[in-house]
């Protein structure tokens, strides 16, 4: 079982995320245990006050440090060697998420997911209550909650028992570290648009390289970089 904490501004945004799909399956199966908390129960003034101007001047809005530290620790406990859940702030400025990470936050016992807002956080929150920040992409999205339900859905997906078909998740071009290729289901024909032969053929193992090559080919056009790092891993 994954436990899954989120510490964010919009808790209603993840209702539907949290019921429906593959995630609300995993919950439903008990392989997953996610709970999402709103940062405004953690304030302690009249207007729940959770950021504020940033020293030094310059445009929008920083997040405080009392209200995400008492959240986090609540939580997750104090940072250091007896913590036992793995703290991850969503920002632009984290290492970008990669199928490995995923793998490997798919076995931790318990995530706290603190999605940022505004301009960012105060760094205090970082160094005192995070254990890591991890970016989607480089882009820059508004806050840290569609991160979040990205690592919710990359990660729970991982988890045992949840994908109907566990051959799904170890068949998978990415696993091999190449990009899927083209995929067909009827009718056998579309608008004048066939399905290659080979996969009406019947013969597996036919099927099973005319894959590996679409893959390859697909992989090499639109992610050379793939390639490169393939071979890079090969060698060692
Ligand atoms: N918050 C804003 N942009 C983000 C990104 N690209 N990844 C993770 N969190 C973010």
């Amino acid at each position: 079982m994954l436990r899954i904490d989120v510490v964010t501004i919009f808790p209603v945004l993840f209702e539907p995320f949290a019921r429906e799909s593959m995630v609300g399956i995993a919950c439903q199966r008990g392989k997953a245990d996610l709970k999402v908390h709103d940062l405004r129960d953690w304030t302690s003034d009249r207007h729940r006050t959770v950021d504020d101007s940033p020293y030094g001047g310059g445009p929008g809005m920083v997040m405080k440090p009392e209200p995400l530290v008492t959240a986090i620790e609540a939580l997750a406990g104090e940072k250091g060697p007896s913590r036992k859940a793995r703290v991850i702030l969503l920002s632009p400025q984290g290492r970008r998420l990669e199928q490995e990470r995923v793998e490997q936050l798919a076995r931790e016992e318990h995530l706290v997911l603190v999605c940022g807002r505004y301009e960012g956080v105060d760094q205090r929150v970082i160094d005192l209550a995070v254990d890591e920040e991890i970016s989607i992409g480089d882009y820059v999205l508004c806050g840290g909650e569609v991160a979040a339900m990205a690592i919710i859905e990359a990660t729970t997906r991982m988890l045992p028992g949840v994908l109907g078909n566990p051959e799904s998740t170890e068949w998978e071009s990415f696993q091999k570290g190449l990009l899927e290729g083209p995929q067909f289901t009827r009718p056998p024909e579309f608008r004048g648009q066939g399905v290659p032969e080979v996969l009406l053929s019947g013969d597996h193992g036919k099927v099973a390289s005319w894959r590996e090559a679409r893959a390859l080919e697909r992989t090499k056009e639109r992610r050379p970089d793939l390639i490169r790092t393939r071979q890079d891993g090969e060698g060692d």
